[in-house]
Parts: C-alpha cells; sequence; structure tokens
C-alpha cells in the first residue's frame, strides 16, 4: 500500500528513531513521519499543516487523472460507436457480405494476440478490421451481389475500394494508421497485391494479418458467386501460399490458432 490508495491522511508519531520504521510507515502510506521530541512537538501544527498540503495535492492530481481516465474511456467508447456505424452503413449495401468484416476484426485480432502483440497493434487491428472495406462504398451494389462470375472492368472496380477507403479514412486522426492498414489489406508481400504491389518489408502488420483474416473468412463462408469452401480449404490456401503471399508468422500464428487452439468463428 501507499499514498496513493489510502482514503484519509495521517501521519506516523512514535517514541523510537528507527530508519526502518520511518520506511514502514511512509510505505503504509503516512504523510510524515514524526520523532516524538519536545522541538518535534512544538513544531507539529507545522508538520500538520505540511502534511494537509501534501494531501491536497495527492487528492487533486487522483481526481484529475480520473477524470482524464474517464473522457478517454468516453473517447474510445465514441470512437467504436462511429466505427461500428460505418461498418453498419457499407453493410446496408452488401447483405451477401454483412458480418464480413466483424468475422475479420475477429480472426485478425484473435491472430494477433497469438503473434503477442501490443495492445495498441491489436486495437489498430479490431478498428482496421471492422471497416477495412468501407471503400466498397463506391462499388455499385450490382456488381457487389452479382451472382456470376465479374468482368475485368468489374474487378478495376472493385480493386479501388482501398484506395477510396484510405482516401475517407486518411481525413480522420486516429491514434492509429487505420487508413494505411485499409489501404495495404489486399497487398501481398511478393508484390502481386494491390493497388501497390508493394512487397513485405513496407506492407504494416495489421494489414498483413487482416489480409490473411479477410481470405480465410472469405474463403471459409458463402458469396454470392459461389459456396462456401470451408475452413479447411482455407487454411490449405494460407498454407500453400505461406511466404509467398502471406507473411509466413502470420501464416503460422493463423494455422495455430485454428488447428492447435481450437478457434473457431460464426461462419
Ligand atoms: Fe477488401
Amino acid at each position: 500500500m501507499d499514498t496513493e490508495d489510502i482514503s484519509f491522511p495521517f501521519i506516523v508519531i512514535t517514541s523510537h528513531g528507527d530508519e526502518h520504521i520511518a520506511v514502514e510507515a511512509m510505505k503504509a502510506g503516512a504523510l510524515d513521519y514524526v520523532v516524538k521530541s519536545e522541538n518535534s512537538m512544538l513544531d507539529m501544527p507545522h508538520i500538520a499543516e505540511r502534511a494537509l498540503r501534501e494531501w491536497n495535492h495527492i487528492t487533486e492530481r487522483k481526481s484529475a487523472e480520473k477524470k482524464s481516465s474517464e473522457s478517454l474511456i468516453k473517447l474510445h467508447k465514441t470512437m467504436d460507436g462511429i466505427i461500428n456505424a460505418m461498418m453498419l452503413t457499407i453493410e446496408a449495401r452488401d447483405p451477401y457480405t454483412a458480418g464480413h468484416q466483424k468475422k475479420v476484426a475477429i480472426i485478425a485480432e484473435a491472430i494477433a494476440v497469438e503473434m503477442g502483440l501490443t495492445q495498441d497493434h491489436l486495437d489498430a487491428i479490431r478498428m482496421a478490421g471492422l471497416i477495412h472495406d468501407l471503400g466498397k462504398i463506391y462499388v455499385p451494389s450490382e456488381i457487389l451481389s452479382k451472382p456470376g462470375r465479374i468482368s475485368e472492368a468489374e474487378f478495376d472496380i472493385i480493386k479501388t475500394h482501398p484506395t477510396v477507403g484510405y482516401d475517407i479514412l486518411k481525413t480522420i486522426e486516429f491514434p492509429w494508421p487505420i487508413a494505411d492498414i485499409v489501404l495495404q489489406h489486399h497487398e501481398r508481400i511478393n508484390g502481386s497485391g494491390y493497388p501497390g504491389g508493394i512487397t513485405g518489408d513496407r506492407i504494416l502488420i495489421e494489414a498483413k494479418i487482416i489480409s490473411v483474416a479477410d481470405v480465410v473468412e472469405a474463403m471459409a463462408t458463402h458469396r454470392p458467386y459461389r459456396a462456401a469452401l470451408g475452413i479447411d480449404i482455407a487454411l490449405e490456401e494460407i498454407k500453400r501460399n505461406r511466404n509467398k503471399l502471406y507473411d509466413p508468422d502470420v501464416a503460422d500464428a493463423c494455422i495455430k490458432l485454428f488447428e492447435e487452439r481450437n478457434f473457431t468463428f460464426e461462419l
């Protein structure tokens, strides 16, 4: 226990001058430690006043810290709410992939946990995962929900969605590089992805994780143009292209998650 945890101010007065007792008293939260003597007793009003000043200072700081952490929590909640609203807006236009972004966010976050990434990375991955297809707002819904094969021209339109998402999100000052993660979620480590065709060393770890989660979710579940392929086929794809299209550490964590940790998500 220390002064931070004490709910009332106190000072310790003792008749023994002992360094050990002094340390213990301060550790227990005492604001001061006084050895009884004629002089120290005469000085008591001054000692008490100094202790109270210190106490007020501690209480004020504690209340300011509480307020700032409360407003940070509120801010996070607001941000979560806005992200969620954005996610629902995109998915309202594209019912076939409704729930896709949420599932990608869940899978991606689980991969990141498996990889031992920091809370900051986890937050970035969850937020970006929930809105990674935001740019599809620009793609006509006939193309998005087309049951048959799509033409090259239609695919060219679909391929604009990471850039469109980036252009929208770059206007918001997030505490994480959300716009860049969204921009890079279709890049592949060998440079065969889009829109930049950039290689592994230039792709953010968050984007590498979301891209693997995106492939797994998309292959495992039903799409307008095909039936669900299932999780086993999805994992085979990740294994086959480990270190070619997909970052090897991300691929390994993903495979471990499903095969050893029995991770599942709602199909
Ligand atoms: Fe996408």
